[in-house]
């Protein structure tokens, strides 16, 4: 057996009693050939290592280079040093990988998020991104927690369809067939018939059109996968390819949806606090640091584990998108005419500027904006009696934007199948989808949480790219 180790998490939490112990892991840096800095990737703390003097051939201390990874075998005792309470005492060292220090394109000083992004393969083995993705991993296990202690149905929904759920267009052709010669019909469109499904298919943009038939029958289901869009849009928000969770919900109504989906949030941030302190710390400090290059009007007024406290202990504000519009309206920004975008008036979609605005300069909390106009929303969600808006909820957030869309659905077999036909959407190919409201339908909601902006919120990094593991966006696939 090889995997006999401790990991250094849990070794610098005990208290030195001469142990014998053996630990794993890659050189951060080797000072004076006797002290080893130790990263095995269970914590940003490195484990001090001291090879005493005179003990170790010079041929090995020699390829103790920065990034080589070791298996030490040595003693715990109290650290002479300052800085850490305890340090292993090597009695062997042997080297499991070298590494050639001159060409490790991580060396041990400041590398800016852009070149790591270059590097993305390597990127973890820093602190920033040790930080950013164990945190990633803790919200993503509390995402599962949450639902399950609810009595929610994970489930497993398509990553191929034959739907555009959003009805967006941003969609990702899966085919088989050849893009050079690719089989027409007679009018010179491709002939998707010859296809490996027989007919056109693309990359899910949201699971939740099957999300509903799990809700229909289950009661409670929610969805935790990857999800594509084609939009080309290339800002620190926006991923081709990102994850999502989804919960739907029968017998909710928009008001039970949004106090889900508030307690969800809370909850999320809350495990982070409880359970990455130490992370979060590191980012908080890291997050000070890169504010400082800021202008003062720019920086966030709190620091980045207060901000998280403020939106764990306060309500979020509520209101619709009609009284949003008034405030964008009459606020002194609109009227100074500072909005790239200016406010013409109800009817019209929210820029993400005015979203931050009402966010981080109005409010100044998380935001839950409810019952937009129709014309801006997707087919399914349910027509409100004044005939103009629907029962829709985008929850905003500060420094991220829009975190959360969701909506009441609806369940009006009639009413639905005359929207989907305002909006062209071919309620043949919906069929299945349009069975639930044939077959006991009931008042039933959902939303999405964008996985990757939670991650962000709760870990402070500005670029999206940085809190998923190799970015998708437009041209760039790297790894
Ligand atoms: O608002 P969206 O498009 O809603 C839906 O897909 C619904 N089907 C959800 C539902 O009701 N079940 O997307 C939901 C969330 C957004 O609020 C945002 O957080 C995230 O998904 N999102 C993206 N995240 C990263 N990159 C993109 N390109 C994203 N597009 C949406
Ligand atoms: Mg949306």
């Amino acid at each position: 057996m090889f995997n006999k180790r401790v990991k250094i998490k849990e070794l610098l939490s005990w208290e030195p009693k001469e142990q014998e112990v053996t630990v794993m892991g890659w050189v951060r840096t080797f000072r004076n050939n006797q002290f080893i800095a130790l990263n095995d990737g269970s914590t940003n703390n490195n484990l001090q290592v001291v090879t005493e003097l005179g003990k170790f051939d010079e041929s090995l201390l020699k390829r103790i280079t920065t990034s080589a990874s070791l298996k030490v075998r040595g003693i715990v005792i109290p650290s002479l040093g300052k800085g850490q309470k305890l340090e292993v005492k090597a009695t062997t060292i042997e080297i499991l990988g070298d590494s050639d220090a001159e060409k490790y394109p991580l060396q041990p000083k400041k590398h800016s998020l852009e070149f790591l992004r270059e590097i993305a393969h390597l990127r973890f083995r820093t602190n920033t991104f040790g930080s950013v993705f164990r945190i990633r991993h803790s919200l993503a296990f509390a995402v599962h927690k949450f639902f399950n202690d609810k009595g929610f149905v994970y489930m497993h929904t398509p990553i191929i369809t034959a739907s555009d759920a959003e009805g967006a267009g941003e969609t990702f052709r899966v085919t088989t067939l050849p893009v050079e010669n690719a089989p027409k019909n007679e009018d010179g469109s491709v002939n998707y018939k010859e296809d490996f499904f027989g007919r056109a298919t693309n990359l899910t943009v949201s699971g939740q059109l099957e999300g509903e038939l799990g809700a229909t029958a289950f009661g409670d289901i929610y969805t935790f996968g990857p999800t594509f869009r084609a939009e080309n849009s290339n800002t620190a928000r926006h991923l081709a390819e990102f994850w999502m969770i989804e919960p739907e919900m029968a017998f909710y109504d928009l008001e039970d949806n949004a106090n889900l989906a508030e307690e969800f949030i809370k909850y999320l941030i809350q495990y982070a606090m409880d359970n990455n302190r130490e992370d979060l710390e590191f980012l908080a400090q890291r997050l000070a640091e890169e504010e400082k290059q800021l202008p003062q009007d720019k920086r966030s007024e709190l620091g980045l584990i207060e901000k998280l406290e403020f939106v764990v202990n306060n309500d979020f504000q509520r209101l619709t998108y009609t009284e949003a519009i008034e405030v964008l309206k009459e606020s002194s920004h609109n009227k100074k005419k500072k909005f790239q975008y200016p406010i013409t008036g109800w009817g019209m979609d929210l820029q993400s500027e005015h979203e931050r605005w009402l966010v981080e300069k109005h409010f100044k909390k998380p935001v839950i904006l409810s019952n937009y106009p129709a014309a801006i929303k997707a087919f399914y969600m349910r027509q409100n009696e004044d005939g103009k808006t629907v029962a829709a909820m985008d929850i905003l957030a500060p420094g991220i934007g829009e975190i959360v869309g969701g909506s009441q659905r609806e369940e009006r077999l009639d009413r639905l199948e005359a929207r989907m036909k305002e909006m062209n959407i071919p309620a043949e190919e919906l069929w299945w989808y349009l069975d639930t409201r044939r077959f006991g339908t009931v008042p039933h909601a959902g939303f999405g949480l964008g996985f990757e902006r939670m991650v962000q919120f709760v870990t402070g990094m500005t670029n999206i790219r940085d809190v998923i593991a190799f970015p998708r966006t437009p041209k760039s696939a790297e790894f």
